[in-house]
């Protein structure tokens, strides 16, 4: 599909890959639907696209809510009569240990936004499309919906279920014409660091070289758009870890555990002792 003059909708565009997904699909001339909380990044986003000489409009949204996911797409319609594209990007992540997670904060909160925001959102486009007899899904899951690491329990439990959704849906959808593309980052320089709640004792973190910027991926969405592929993952070298987890796990875990979990817990496991 050739994204010039679509209608796509794209979750949680006030920042980092959903943002610069946004102006990507403004640049390819597409009529654009920004839905987050942040409406006042919304509105600045929008005005940026139009002076592209695309189409812009901004629903705000709560996507742990069905009732706002249910506007989004009321209001959509009324405005543009038809969805081409549905790019469910709206997620964040609380990265701690399982016992340090606030059990309705980070735990319930998670799976409302990148599972139940998810799941909801593509529910009610899905008539919409099939009727079109077409259409385009983009879920974005995260190289977590593969490997989980630990302090990534319920944020890779939330992507793993994102995985298996899109996995059933893409063959349960495909002969209405419309397709599901799965697409998975490494890490990405946006503004998720900074809600994870991230506290390190050593400096283990993504390679510098390994790190994507939002603009990448946002391309690489664009890209999904025009040729859909079942599973994307960004930078291609993580598919090692991938194949690693499947084929030598033991050797995962091993790594995982004297890297990171004990050098980071081990003044806990001192006093524990
Ligand atoms: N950064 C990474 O390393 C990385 C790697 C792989 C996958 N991802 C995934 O990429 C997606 C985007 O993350 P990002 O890195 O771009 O982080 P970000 O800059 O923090 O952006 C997150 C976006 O999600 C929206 N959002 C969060 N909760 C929401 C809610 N309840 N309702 C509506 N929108 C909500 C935020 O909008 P408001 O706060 O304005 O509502 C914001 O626009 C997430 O699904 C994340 O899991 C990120």
């Amino acid at each position: 599909m050739e994204p010039k003059g679509k209608v796509v909708i794209v979750t949680g565009a006030s920042s980092g890959i959903g943002e610069a997904t946004a102006r990507e699909f403004g640049r390819a001339g597409a009529k654009v639907v920004l839905a987050a909380r942040r409406v006042d990044r919304l509105e600045a986003l929008a005005k940026e696209i139009v002076g592209m000489g695309a189409e812009a409009f901004v629903v705000a949204a709560d996507l742990s809510k069905l009732e706002d996911i249910q506007t989004l797409v009321k209001q959509t319609l009324d405005k543009f009569g038809r969805i081409d594209v549905l790019v469910n990007n709206a997620g964040f992540g609380r990265l701690d240990w399982l016992e340090n997670l606030d059990p309705v904060k980070d735990i319930e909160a998670q799976f409302s936004v990148n599972v139940m925001g998810v799941i909801q959102t593509t529910r009610q486009v899905l008539p919409v499309m099939i009727k079109q007899r077409g259409g385009a899904v983009i879920n974005m899951c995260s190289m977590a919906g593969l490997v989980a690491t630990p302090t990534y329990t319920v944020y890779a439990a939330s992507k793993h279920a994102v995985h298996g959704f899109s996995e059933a849906l893409r063959r349960e959808v495909k002969p209405w014409g419309i397709d599901v593309s799965l697409i998975y980052p490494g890490g990405v320089v946006t503004e998720f660091a900074s809600h994870a709640g991230i506290k390190r004792k050593t400096n283990a973190t993504t390679p510098k070289s390994m790190l994507l910027t939002a603009e990448q991926v946002g391309q690489a969405v664009v890209k999904l758009v025009r040729r859909p592929r079942a599973m994307w993952i960004l930078p291609w070298a993580w598919t090692v870890s991938v194949w690693l987890n499947r084929f030598a796990n033991w050797l995962v875990d091993y790594t995982t555990i004297t890297r990171f979990t004990i050098p980071e817990r081990e003044d806990e496991l001192k006093v524990r002792r």
